[in-house]
């Protein structure tokens, strides 16, 4: 039996899972992942979402995830795939290495597996991008098994719940034993995504709805009116910043100069304007030093920036119009401005390549370029 919060001498209250799986079943969300009520969940389409939902919302991934599917509609489609034809496919969500590794994982999946996820955490576990809270989620979402299941959401659901005073991180295992006691053992992967929902739609960062939540009854920050309080969190430190410069060329064919980085690394793979190495400090840089060609610079007049996980990036850019008869340097090529889109370019990149066609007076030359999928806080 799932352990109750409130202490034995009270009332029988019903448990945490019992309240939380009745609210599912009348209000929970209905994604394009979920399988509908006495169908199986698909294991592809399990993983695939919780790989995209990682750090980004589920309003975000929802298009990607489609557009996703339809491009690679099983596990073998997208482990035949081209690498880049599945950063194509990311692009604009971020953190590639999700994608590297997702494409990655296919392969070991289908090469050891005959195309079948393993079902059990350890194997699940050993799999390219798959770390605790992926091979938890798999397991109880796609095959129904018992797994202790932590998002963002969840920690704050549980922190909320029983009030707990440790900050995050730190928390993080007082949170799991709080778990440990509340999971069910059956509909596990319900009760899970029942988490999740009730964190994003009920029980939010910021004012949450405690009047419509059914786990009221039960909640010690609800009772001991703090639920704000909650939760604790260590003092961020501030994210570094780092500057660069980046070189919009627009060649009078209509092409823009691109480069592939390299395979390893932060965008490992993807596409990019050429740029500066990233550095500490601002400095002042001819760019005729750094990308030697015979054209006629002009610095935009407005600067990129961009948050990554671990720093800021400042980026300045230039620009430049090249004439019919130039060649790429070595390693680079010129890519006709409408097939610009096509390329698995990182959203830093986007946002440079726009600033920079406007920087030439080339307000809509490309459509969509700065569309950037919204992260989780
Ligand atoms: N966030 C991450 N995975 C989710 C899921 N399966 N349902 C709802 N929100 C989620
Ligand atoms: Fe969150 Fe309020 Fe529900 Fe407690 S009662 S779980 S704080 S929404």
């Amino acid at each position: 039996m799932p352990a109750r919060l409130k202490k034995p001498d009270q009332k029988k209250q019903p448990s945490v899972s019992h309240l939380l799986l009745r609210w599912y079943d009348a209000h929970k969300r209905d994604l394009p992942w979920r399988a509908s009520p006495d169908t199986l969940a698909n294991p592809y389409a399990v993983w695939l979402s919780e790989i995209m939902l990682q750090q980004t919302t589920v309003a975000a991934v929802k298009p990607y995830y489609e557009k996703f599917l339809t491009r690679f509609p099983t596990i073998h489609a997208l482990a035949s795939a081209e690498q880049q034809d599945v950063l194509r496919a990311w692009a604009g969500l971020g953190y590639y290495s999700r994608a590297r590794n997702l494409h990655l994982c296919a392969q070991q999946i289908v090469k050891t597996y005959q195309g079948q996820f393993p079902d059990t955490y350890d194997l699940l576990k050993a799999l390219p991008g798959i770390g605790d809270y992926t091979a938890s989620a798999i397991m109880a979402i796609a095959f129904s098994k018992y797994a202790i299941v932590i998002d963002g959401n969840v920690e704050r659901v549980v922190s909320r719940l029983t009030r707990i005073m440790t900050p995050l991180p730190a928390a993080k295992k007082e949170i799991r034993a709080c778990l440990e006691t509340i999971t069910p053992h059956k509909r596990c992967g319900d009760f899970a995504q029942a988490m999740m929902d009730l964190g994003a739609t009920v029980c939010t960062p910021r004012s949450p709805d405690c009047g419509q939540c059914p786990l009221q009854p039960l909640c010690r920050s609800a009772h001991a009116q703090d639920v704000e309080r909650f939760p604790y969190k260590m003092a961020k430190t501030a994210r570094p910043r780092r500057f660069g410069h980046a070189f919009v060329v627009l060649r009078e064919d209509e092409s823009l100069l691109l480069r592939n980085r390299a395979e390893t690394g932060l965008l490992g793979g993807m596409s990019e304007v050429p740029n500066s190495d990233w550095m500490p400090a601002s400095q002042t840089v001819s760019p005729q030093t750094i990308l030697p060609l015979k054209v006629k610079w002009q610095e935009a007049p407005e600067r990129v920036k961009h948050i990554f996980t671990h720093f800021e990036l400042d980026l300045t850019v230039f620009v430049a119009t090249a004439p019919i008869r130039q060649g790429p340097p070595a390693t680079m090529r010129f890519v006709p401005l409408d097939q610009v889109m096509q390329e698995a370019l990182p959203s830093v990149m986007k946002k440079v390549i726009t600033t920079g066609l406007r920087a030439l007076g080339l307000k809509h030359a490309i459509r969509g370029t700065t569309r950037v999928a919204p992260r989780k806080s």
